[in-house]
């Protein structure tokens, strides 16, 4: 194949790749956006096999059983994957990128002329590479250490393999930036000699700074990290693609680097957290939830998966508020099925998503889906936040912070200012849950307490089931 050809060609693949981003926006058109996706990559490795040829048949061995075994793992986990375990599942794909341009940067080190980037000269056996090279392997290998170890930790966190709680040492910051700044020194020590010596140091202090990074990040913000992670691994495989020369990888890790940094950012901006405060750790101490942090005594309403059938039945209007409690529970078929329940009895149904319900971005939209419930029946906050001081009843299930009007009211609250949903406006709340305990942010929720609300106090599923049955 023609470098020209493989260039256009290249560029059909990072097309594909901007609309399976696109389609991947909207639970509708997710699933389009899949194909692109998988039909971008297609384009772009038989144009990487095409341009570069199959030097020999042990090579091609080589590439079909990676592939085979490869394609065979990946179906298997998809397939076998619950819904609950897809961030562990997202932190283990992004260590392998990392990996990967570690390896990369590593065999364009010892066989230059292979990837077109200089020579080694027979006779001495030194080196000679471009500086521009230089600097770009530098970067792939620093940012792919950092995002392997880093993803591992974030695995094993999110795994439960180890405890999710936040570690925290004296001088932790302090440590990780004079670790930073060696790292930037062996760096430039290796683009000014490309020295191997100085590439596995960098190697070795960037995945010993990987571990140090996330460490200290509590369990229930890695999905922030692992967006971030996943940010990192785009611009490590763009760093990589400069030195191999490559405009695939360019994009699509120009391509990642973003989206992954613009997640990020909305979730930080959904959960009124700054970047760093997420970043730099600490947060998630509080995590576990349970323990509702203020004692007050006020006495709750407390109803009956029959009371709470009552009520909607004759209500005109109900929006349902899905939370993380609901994802546990894996209540979203039996939810389904109440809605379906309540439309036959005329009462009109909609959802209302609040951008970090749950634990990972898009979790509830995708739950949702999953249980078939109609899209147009589904909304984000802004769209269907002014319905609900029309609507009678709010149901909120297995969702806590995300509906706490603290956010609103007391500027002392570490969630002031996240935006919330106003289910308080609705005639009644129904709130589902096991107890008075704290969501994520450890925090009480005031609305348990107040006239208009009724707590259905119950295992989600159990209690959907039953309101089920009543209607
Ligand atoms: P939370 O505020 O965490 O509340 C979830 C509630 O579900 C808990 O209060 C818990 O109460 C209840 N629950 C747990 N298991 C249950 C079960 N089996 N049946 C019924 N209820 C159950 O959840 P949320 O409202 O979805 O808010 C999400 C939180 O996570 C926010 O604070 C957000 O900042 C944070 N967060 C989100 C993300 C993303 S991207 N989504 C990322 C990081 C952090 P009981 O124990 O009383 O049952």
């Amino acid at each position: 194949m023609s470098p020209n050809l493989a260039t256009l060609c290249y560029l059909v693949s990072g097309a594909l790749f901007i609309l399976a981003l696109r389609g991947l926006s909207s639970p509708e058109s997710a699933r389009r956006g899949n194909v692109f996706g998988m039909a971008g990559m297609a384009v772009a490795v038989a144009t990487t096999l095409l341009l570069t040829g199959i030097a020999d048949g042990f090579t091609a061995v080589l590439l079909a059983v990676g592939a085979v075994a490869g394609g065979a793992f990946g179906a298997v986990v998809a397939r076998r994957i619950p819904m609950t375990a897809m961030p562990q599942l997202v932190a283990a794909f992004h260590s392998l990128v990392g990996l990967a341009a570690v390896l990369v940067a590593a065999a364009a080190l010892y066989s230059p002329q292979a990837f077109g980037i200089g020579a080694v000269d027979a006779a001495s056996g030194a080196v000679a590479l471009r500086t521009s090279s230089l600097v770009e392997m530098s970067l792939g290998v620093a940012i792919g250490a950092v995002t392997f170890s880093g993803s591992v930790v974030a695995f094993t966190k999110l795994q439960g393999l180890v405890s999710g709680a936040p570690l925290v040492f004296p001088m932790q910051h302090a440590l990780n930036a004079a670790l930073g700044a060696v790292l930037a020194a062996l760096m430039a020590w290796f683009i000014l000699t490309a020295e191997p010596a100085a590439f596995w140091m960098v190697t070795a202090l960037a995945l010993a700074l990987g571990v140090l990074l996330i460490v200290p990040i509590g369990g229930a913000d890695m999905p922030v990290v692992i967006s971030m992670l996943n940010s990192y691994s785009g611009w490590a495989a763009a760093g990589i693609g400069f030195t191999l020369e490559n405009i695939a990888l360019i994009i699509t890790g120009a391509l990642v680097g973003a989206s992954g940094a613009i997640l990020s950012y909305i979730m930080c901006r959904g959960m009124n957290r700054s970047f760093f405060n997420v970043i730099l750790g600490g947060f998630g101490a509080d995590d576990g939830g349970g323990e509702t942090k203020s004692a007050d005594a006020r006495p709750v309403k407390q109803g009956s998966a029959e009371d709470a059938a009552f009520l909607m039945k004759n209500a005109a209007s109900v929006i349902i508020v899905p939370g993380y409690g609901m994802a546990v529970a894996q209540a979203q078929h039996a939810l389904a099925e109440m809605a379906q329940a309540l439309k036959k009895n005329g009462v009109n149904v909609s959802y209302a998503i609040h951008p970090v319900a749950g634990r990972m971005p898009g979790h509830m939209n995708v739950l949702l889906a999953e249980a078939d419930v109609p899209y147009d029946e589904v909304f984000e906050l802004e769209d269907i936040n002014s319905r609900f001081a029309q609507s009678d009843i709010a149901f909120v299930i297995g969702a806590n912070d995300v509906t706490n009007p603290a956010a609103k009211s007391d500027p002392a609250s570490p969630i002031y200012g996240m935006p919330v949903l106003d289910v308080e406006k609705a005639g009644s709340v129904l709130f589902v849950k096991r107890s008075l305990g704290a969501g994520y942010a450890g925090i009480a929720n005031e609305l348990f307490h107040r006239e208009n609300t009724m707590m259905l106090f119950s295992d989600a599923k159990k209690m959907v089931e039953g309101i089920v049955k009543a209607l």
